[in-house]
């Protein structure tokens, strides 16, 4: 838990997005001519299906490459700011951007504590026979590692992943262990049973509350409501309204496009 005098100190960190485009096929995915993310600690991301969401947090973490535009990171307490769309994705986690993944396609043949020793070993180690056999990497997390795991209830470290759940879950965990600035989820809780998505957002509120700024994608609107403190709608490829919780779920728009009259 955070004490109060450390988060009044804390200043945020900003993502700027600046005429920011990208095309599959010719057909223009994101257009976003400028959009700030971060002045919130909990800023929702919403749209309807096909909106652009997952391709707008490809686009920031540069796994998409942008046709043109500015992404900027700028840091909390004094940093220099970073134009991180000129760097290479494996730069974003040294930055302090991170991001957890709307479909999972690993960890069929790594432990689970062999696939959070892979999230925090450095490069030079990041060969997986070696990481495994590096026991600093190993010294210097595993007391949190076996914190996440209890936390989560995740049993045996030396066990696979099983269930589609487990698997989201682990790669959260793997994000929280790099000690992100700046954390994207796209749809975390998705699969997950009603007490894990309880835990992962107090994990996230208690993130945000020690500074990190957290953009959260996610279908199930009450982890948007409970958990936003301001939420961006986006269609068809561009942020069309950003407001409180309350405005945007109240919003004739919102409700007509995307929400439907019982999703309120
Ligand atoms: N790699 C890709 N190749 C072609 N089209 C893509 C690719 N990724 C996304 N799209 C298309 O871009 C649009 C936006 O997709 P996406 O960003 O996944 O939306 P959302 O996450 O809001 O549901 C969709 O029409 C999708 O089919
Ligand atoms: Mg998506």
């Amino acid at each position: 838990m955070v004490d109060d005098t450390q988060v009044a100190t804390v200043t945020r960190p900003q993502i700027q997005i600046q005429n920011a485009v990208k095309s599959f096929n010719g057909r223009v995915v994101v257009d976003i001519d400028n959009l700030t993310l971060g002045d919130h600690p909990i800023e929702g991301l919403i749209g309807p299906n096909g909106a652009g969401k997952t391709t707008l947090m490809r686009m920031i973490m540069h796994s998409t490459p942008l046709d043109s535009g500015t992404i900027t990171l700028s840091n909390a307490n004094g940093d220099r700011d970073v134009v991180i769309s000129d760097l290479p994705t494996h730069w974003m986690a040294p930055h302090g951007v991170v991001k957890s993944n709307q479909v999972i396609m690993d960890f069929d043949k790594l432990t689970i504590l062999d696939s959070m020793l892979l999230a925090v070993a450095k490069h030079r180690y990041e060969q997986p026979h070696r990481i495994l056999a590096e026991k600093s990497v190993y010294d210097a997390n595993v007391a949190r590692i076996h914190e996440y795991m209890e936390f989560f209830d995740l049993g045996d470290p030396y066990r696979f992943a099983g269930s589609a759940g487990e698997k989201k879950l682990l790669d959260i965990i793997r994000c929280l262990l790099l000690d992100p600035k700046f954390l994207l989820l796209d749809e975390p809780t998705a699969g997950l049973p009603e007490d894990l998505t309880e835990k992962v957002m107090e994990t996230i509120r208690d993130l945000a509350a020690a500074g990190t700024s957290v953009v959260v994608v996610e279908h199930d609107l009450n982890v948007i409501w409970n958990l936003s403190d301001d939420v961006h709608f986006m269609a068809e490829g561009n942020v069309v309204m950003h407001g409180s919780p309350q405005e945007i779920r109240e919003n004739k728009t919102v409700i007509e496009k995307y929400l439907g009259e019982g999703h309120v």
